[in-house]
């Protein structure tokens, strides 16, 4: 067997942790040194994985020619500039979710992933979890037939961090569309098959992070008051086949459902489903019967966050196409560009991709 890919991690806080299995259990990888600004932090991460390759410059990483693999691990407005950096040293990527937080950004992307002919991948792990997988799989064999219509939503009660990286744009590029919208409306379009988005409505609006004691239940702090996104938004989407498809996000909602609610239905014209319950809807016209079926399911081999890793590992390794194409995060993006673009126009507004 041919000698490792060697992984430089940039970024080494709190979801860089979770790629750290997957890399560890990778036959394709090994990680072998690490960079952030944050030298307590560098230093800790370096003790418990035993890397010793540490630097406070990512120049330092970047430019090293004994690395193979940048897992680019930093808050959202440094992904581009980073991942193009590294693309341009000669460096597959893998990168944190959103790619990038505008579209003309993961365009830049992926021209410096042509320029390069390495592969860029988005760290999208809802993909990589057994429901996600075998519910893929029952898709595409034309379980729901033609899918005209889709409802996603990822809700949570008091539930954010309200650290600069995600409530201050200058540093996220946007509230919960950003942060979690990225996740279901990426989850949604891949079981979709990928139509093309060709229009959205929405809003993306404060409501209840302004209130007088607003909190997180996460953290003791109360949300700072220099909280400039939004934290609720909410979109209809049209798709160039007819599709279309309603999400809606947020951080802060009075929702029944304690922590987080993440749900995506299906509809189409054979039957509808239900992720993550895994559950498969149809009905037979001439017998007049409702059919209802749940994939039964493998328990996880891994954590999807550590799945993603391997799995891009084994792409770079075997010359294999990326797991996540960036093209794919950037129809996300551009949706979510339009939810924003909407809200400020007051009307629907199209999407040129
Ligand atoms: N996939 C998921 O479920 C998930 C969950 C949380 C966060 N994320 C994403 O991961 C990224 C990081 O979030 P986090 O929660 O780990 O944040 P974090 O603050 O815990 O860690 C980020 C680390 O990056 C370092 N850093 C900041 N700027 C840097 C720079 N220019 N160069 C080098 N190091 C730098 C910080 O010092 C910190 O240690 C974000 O893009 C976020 O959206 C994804």
């Amino acid at each position: 067997m041919t000698s490792p890919l060697r992984v430089a991690v940039i970024g080494v806080g709190g979801i860089a942790r979770t790629h750290m299995p997957g890399w560890q259990a990778s036959p394709h990888a090994e990680v072998v040194a690490g960079a952030d600004i944050n030298p307590r932090v560098l230093q800790a991460w370096g003790a418990e994985y035993g890397v010793t390759r540490l630097a406070e410059r990512i120049e330092d990483v970047l430019h090293d020619p004994d690395i193979d693999i940048i897992d680019v691990c930093v808050p959202n407005m440094h992904h581009a500039p980073i991942a193009i950096a590294a693309l341009e040293a000669g460096k597959h990527v893998i990168c944190e979710k959103p790619l990038a937080p505008t579209p003309g950004e993961i365009q830049r992307m992926i021209a410096a992933r042509d320029a390069s002919g390495k592969l860029l991948m988005t760290a999208q792990h809802f993909r990589f979890a057994g429901v996600s997988q075998a519910m893929k799989r029952e898709i595409d064999t034309g379980a729901l037939g033609e899918i005209y219509h889709a409802r996603s939503w990822m809700l949570r009660r008091n539930g954010l961090i309200p650290t600069p990286g995600f409530v201050h744009r200058s540093l996220s590029g946007g509230g919960p569309c950003i942060d979690i919208g990225v996740h279901v409306l990426d989850l949604t379009l891949w079981l979709m098959g990928h139509p093309k988005p060709v229009a959205v409505s929405g809003v993306a609006r404060a409501e209840l992070a302004h209130r007088p004691g607003a909190f997180s239940a996460w953290q003791s702090a109360p949300i700072p008051t220099t909280f400039d996104v939004e934290d609720f938004a909410s979109g209809f989407v049209r798709f160039e086949n007819g599709a279309t498809l309603v999400i809606e996000v947020s951080w802060l909602l009075h929702h029944a459902i304690e922590g987080e609610d993440m749900q995506v239905w299906l509809y189409g014209r054979e039957g509808g489903a239900h992720w993550p319950r895994a559950e498969f809807l149809s009905s037979n016209n001439d017998t007049r019967q409702l059919y209802n079926r749940t994939l039964q399911l493998k328990r996880d081999r891994m954590e999807p966050h550590a799945l993603e890793c391997v799995e891009f590992a084994r792409a770079v390794a075997e010359g294999a196409p990326s797991p996540v194409p960036p093209e794919q995060s950037l129809q996300v993006m551009a949706i979510l560009d339009g939810i924003y673009r909407s809200q400020q126009a007051g009307r629907e507004v199209s999407i040129d991709l």
